[in-house]
């Protein structure tokens, strides 16, 4: 089992370039499963990638990520399952299911389990579904989906702006018969990007500034070449590196704009950042100031993927702070191993308060989950002394080449892969 070996307090300086934001990537390959053939441009290399690729091809699809591009052939396309194993490989592989049954009118896959950030329902995804003509029968365990007189388009509310369930419906309306109207929708850029994607594909889809998302369906989408956009988690995690640790960074290949919610935040923090087009620098404190208030919620608010990184930030802050966890219930896992370092937190429910402390030391550390993962080699970085942190797969699921690009900025940083191989 890899491990990450941090030496803290080092300095941070230079340049990185953002990656390909794999929570757009996911849908997008999903999506392609509806055209005949397409390239996928800034696709992150990344486990989860990998696990969408499997999936792809275990349906009959050729796949290939080279230097960035995923190339997907839909003509081999041949099985409407997903067995057990490949869904457990990566719990949002649900989002398959709307793309599977447009194409093949039905579908079976396994339900997907809870996760580490606690329960994960798909009710929304099924009652969307179900509106546009899927019938839906729990089978021990598999869902068993059927669209016998095919997809229609319908007028859908979900309870919560779901982004998954979002993204399902949108793929699954963009060939279905009629007009679909999508309330409450989710707003996160990654939505807009499969709305571009599913455009450029000759698909008919609107977002209006209320969030409603409007899909006119056509009879089959076309091949098509897409960009994916940057990842904003990653480029905060990297400005939550730079920020604790005194550096200067800059970003390229950046969309400060997606970024609207964390740029305050990293300010309060007492940093500086100047957003370009597509750039982002930041110059920070010797020590950062605490943030009053972080609530986690839908875009355009603070999102819950940030909420770990920043909540080591706060950990070496001046003062308290006090986080409010709205979207996932269990996503505090990270506090204990941050407190394992010196951290000072204490988590109630959907609340947690971080009294910040002079010093973090190096500790024995275990990775929780891909973003709680992330926090530690933030709070690694700046921590005295020497970090081993562990059960790195999770953040291999979400971060290219993590280690890599912090040695190009100064950190002492090395993975391990077995006891004693230094890669
Ligand atoms: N929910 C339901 N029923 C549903 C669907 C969701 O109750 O049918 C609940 C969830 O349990 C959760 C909340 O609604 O409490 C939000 O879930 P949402 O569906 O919006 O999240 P998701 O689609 O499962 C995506 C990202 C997550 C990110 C969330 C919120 C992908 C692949 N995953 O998950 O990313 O945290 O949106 O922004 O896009 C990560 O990258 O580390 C990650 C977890």
């Amino acid at each position: 089992m890899g491990k990450y070996i941090v030496e803290g307090q080092a300095r941070l300086q230079g340049e990185l370039r953002v990656q390909g934001s794999k929570n757009a990537a996911l849908p997008i390959l999903a999506a392609t499963l509806l055209t005949p053939h397409s390239v996928v441009h800034n696709c992150p290399n990344l486990s989860d990638i990998g696990a969408a690729s499997n999936i792809l091809e275990y349906l009959g699809c050729r796949c290939s990520l080279e230097e960035g591009t995923m190339t997907v052939d839909t003509a081999g396309c041949c099985r409407d399952d997903i067995p057990d194993n490949l869904m457990r490989e990566m719990r949002s592989s649900i989002v398959f299911l709307g793309a599977i049954i447009a194409r093949c009118a039905r579908a079976r896959i396994s339900m997907p389990g809870g996760c580490e950030l606690g329960p994960r329902p798909i009710d929304m995804h099924l009652s969307g579904l179900k509106k546009l003509g899927v019938s839906i029968r729990d089978d021990y365990g598999y869902l068993d989906c059927r669209a016998e007189h095919g997809l229609h388009g319908a007028k859908i509310s979900l309870p919560f702006p779901s982004v998954g369930a979002t993204e399902n419906i949108m793929i699954a309306a963009s060939v279905a018969r009629g007009d679909t109207e999508i309330h409450n929708a989710a707003r996160e850029p990654e939505i807009y990007d499969l709305a571009a994607f599913l455009c450029a594909c000759g698909g008919k889809v609107q977002i209006d500034s209320s969030g409603t998302v409007y899909v006119s369906g056509v009879e089959q989408l076309q091949s098509c070449e897409h960009t994916v956009i940057p990842d904003r988690i990653v480029a905060a995690t990297w400005l939550s590196c730079a920020a604790i640790t005194g550096s200067r960074l800059h970003l390229y290949d950046v969309e400060p704009q997606h970024l609207t919610a964390c740029i305050p935040m990293f300010e309060e923090a007492g940093c500086e950042l100047r957003a370009g087009e597509s750039t982002l620098d930041i110059v920070s404190p010797r020590r950062l100031l605490p943030l009053r208030m972080v609530r986690t919620m839908p875009y355009p608010g603070f999102p819950t993927d940030a909420q770990a990184p920043f909540m080591a930030m706060c950990a070496l802050s001046s003062g308290t702070s006090v986080f409010v966890e709205n979207i996932f219930e269990n996503r505090y896992k990270h506090a204990g191993e941050l407190c394992r370092m010196g951290a000072n937190i204490k988590v109630e429910g959907r609340v947690a308060v971080v009294q910040g402390v002079p010093l973090l030391h190096g500790a024995k550390v275990e990775c929780t989950d891909l973003r709680g993962g992330a926090s530690l080699v933030v709070a690694a970085l700046a921590a005295q002394g020497d970090s081993e942190i562990s059960e790195i797969r999770h953040v291999e699921r979400g971060y290219e080449d993590l280690e890599g690009n912090l040695r190009s900025l100064g950190a002492k940083i090395k993975k391990v892969e077995k006891s004693g191989d230094i890669c």
